[in-house]
């Protein structure tokens, strides 16, 4: 090894000894005929301290040093001088004095500096990835992540679980996005798909006999993508026989709390046991399948308060079934009248970009004598005013704002209202965890577009057992066992018991939309496998990308990955994804159209 230490191991009881460390100059400060040099590599930094009449030889060999280059000291640890120790790093009172300073390689000026965490353009990160995960908080995330994953791996094979590999050409296996294909040059004209999730293969692993079986896998999701999305990204990936949803539950709760105490142990959980939560109960008062829970900000329901009022759009709508929902805002009712309009016009105009037509609001004085503010209170009696904050918890001060509208069009707004609100007002504690689970989705929504029912999880999730009859009679009220595990406004884990009989599976196909003999030619193999003894089973996927957002507090999934795709899908270091060479395309049987005749 060129390094005999590591310059962040370096303390007090080394001194005296004989190093030798190697790294990237941190910064360099030159007083002259004393050169200061912070060495770092991957486990920290050490200071570095030449004097240029003790050591002329290494300090010459200083002057020429720039940012990054790569050097080895040699040279004898030493206590830092009364009064100059770093409190602020762990090597701060120690330092080293060379003997020799060996340049290994020098660097060109980086793009953005390494040394310090202020942002970086989005392109330049992307484009020299290799110099920002050289960047100390992002090899944070990054070595955050492989100890989670360790972690995993232990946790699992301590409770008899057997990790699997499984293909990544295979065939489709919808998760509600679009497949990658791959075309197949032996088999001219076909193609693969490149998994969207391991789904099939773990429930065949289990009609296998496997019983518990896990796997880190890499998945492929060609959608849209988002701050906490890419179109390749990794899952704990498990399925275990002869369950009911509460033992996978546990085993990923109890996961969950371990992992939680051992690398962010500063952090609080906002419940334990986590919280269950009914799909119906977090759309109605959050408007969300996935709420952040660190904050309240809740929808109350008042249709029967506001319905019987005079204001004319209320009285409409709750005539035409539709909801009138209330959110408290503490405190925001009492900021002045000039900045109140101002504020809930802003609202407005941010609920109209979610389909709202408008957004009412009262704001309730602080002092008793005084009169609720806002355009509808006037539309209110007295003792219906007095109902509705009976209702919604008034408190002297508060803003209180009305949404109406179609159920869906209610639960965006509400969505979108807590979000901002939370951001605005700091609401959302980052030291807590709020993870909860989410139980009880329909098994399918009604898609009007396409006329048919859309699983909400995917096809193999099994009703729960006494909502099994509703397939034949009315698939809208069916329950599935699913299960998802949120944490701050994230899904951070998604499963469900599934379907392990044929006939119950062939119910499905029609319901949504797909003929027999489609669903024979795609998944005949999970067909013709539930014939040969298929245990009950059940299982969960967890993104472990978004687990080391979570952990590590990161906004963008991005920061927690060491090669992301941009916006686009691209990658700007290596130029992908790129045009193939007429000669591979060709062996491939494949004619390209121009891109821009595309509809
Ligand atoms: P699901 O589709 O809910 O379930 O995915 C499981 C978890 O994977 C993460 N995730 C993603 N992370 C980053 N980028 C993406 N594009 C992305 N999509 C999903 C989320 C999500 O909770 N086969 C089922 C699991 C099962 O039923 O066992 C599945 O894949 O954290």
């Amino acid at each position: 090894m060129l390094k005999t230490h590591h310059c962040g191991e370096l303390r007090l009881e080394h001194v005296g000894q004989h190093v030798s460390v190697a790294g990237w100059v941190h910064r360099r400060r030159d007083q002259g005929g004393l050169i200061f040099i912070d060495l770092r590599d991957r486990s920290g930094i050490v200071q570095v301290r030449i004097d240029e009449q003790n050591q002329p030889d290494a300090h010459a060999a200083a002057s020429s040093l720039r940012g990054e280059y790569v050097v080895q000291v040699a040279g004898t640890v030493v206590a830092r001088p009364e009064g100059t120790a770093n409190p602020e790093l762990p090597t701060g009172e120690i330092e080293v004095v060379p003997e020799s300073v060996v340049v290994l390689n020098a660097s060109k000026v980086p793009p953005f500096l390494i040394n310090r965490e202020d942002v970086v353009d989005e392109e330049a990160k992307m484009r020299y990835r290799y110099l920002y995960l050289r960047r100390p908080n992002v090899q944070k995330n990054i070595i955050l992540r492989h100890q989670v994953v360790k972690f995993i791996r232990d946790y699992l094979d301590e409770r008899g679980f057997v990790e699997i590999e499984t293909p990544i050409l295979f065939k489709t296996t919808p998760e509600g996005a679009r497949d990658f294909l791959v075309p197949s040059r032996l088999n001219p004209g076909t193609f693969y798909a490149l998994p969207q999730s391991p789904q099939q293969l773990k429930q065949l692993l289990m009609v296998a006999g496997y019983e518990r079986y896990f796997q880190i896998a890499r998945c492929f999701r060609d959608e849209d993508l988002r701050g906490n999305r890419q179109p390749e990204f990794t899952q704990l990936d498990l399925e275990m026989s002869f369950v009911q949803r509460g033992d996978v539950m546990a085993l990923i709760e109890g996961l969950m709390t371990t992992m939680v105490g051992k690398f962010v142990p500063e952090k609080q959980l906002l419940t334990q046991p986590f919280q269950r939560l009914t799909y119906t109960e977090v759309m109605e008062k959050y408007g969300s399948d996935k709420p952040d829970l660190r904050y309240d900000l809740a929808a109350v329901d008042v249709t029967d308060i506001a319905g019987k009022s005079g204001f004319p759009i209320f009285v409409q709508n709750a005539g035409e079934g539709k909801p009138i929902k209330a959110i408290r805002v503490p405190k925001m009712g009492a900021i002045s009248g000039m900045q109140l309009r101002k504020e809930t016009a802003n609202l407005e105009e941010l609920v109209r970009t979610v389909g709202a037509k408008g957004l009412a609001w009262m704001a309730i004085p602080e002092k008793e004598d005084e009169e609720v503010k806002g355009p509808i209170g006037k539309y209110f009696t007295v003792d219906q005013k007095l109902q509705l904050f009976a209702r919604v918890g008034i408190q002297p001060g508060d803003l209180v704002l009305f949404t109406s509208d179609q159920r869906d069009t209610v639960y965006m707004v509400v969505d979108t209202l807590r979000r901002h609100l939370a951001e605005k007002l700091q609401l959302a504690d980052p030291n807590v965890l709020a993870f909860a689970w989410v139980i009880d989705f329909p098994l399918f929504f009604w898609s009007e577009e396409e006329q048919r029912w859309d699983p909400s999880q995917h096809m193999f999730t099994m009703p729960v057992p006494e909502d099994v009859p509703y397939l034949d009679s009315d698939p809208g009220k069916a329950r599935g066992s699913q299960y998802d595990l949120i944490c701050n406004g994230q899904e951070v884990a998604g499963g469900s018991i599934r379907i392990h009989e044929r006939a119950v599976q062939e119910k499905i196909f029609p319901l949504i939309g797909q003929t027999m003999e489609r669903a024979k030619e795609q998944f005949g193999h999970m067909l013709e496998a539930f014939e040969y003894g298929t245990p009950p089973h059940g299982g969960i996927a967890s993104g472990i990308d978004r687990l080391i957002m979570v952990l590590s507090g990161e906004t963008n999934i991005r920061e927690v990955m060491a090669f992301p795709k941009t916006q686009n899908g691209a990658d700007l270091m290596a130029g992908a994804p790129s045009p193939a060479e007429a000669r591979q395309l060709e062996d491939l049987f494949i004619q390209l159209v121009d891109p821009s005749r595309k509809s």
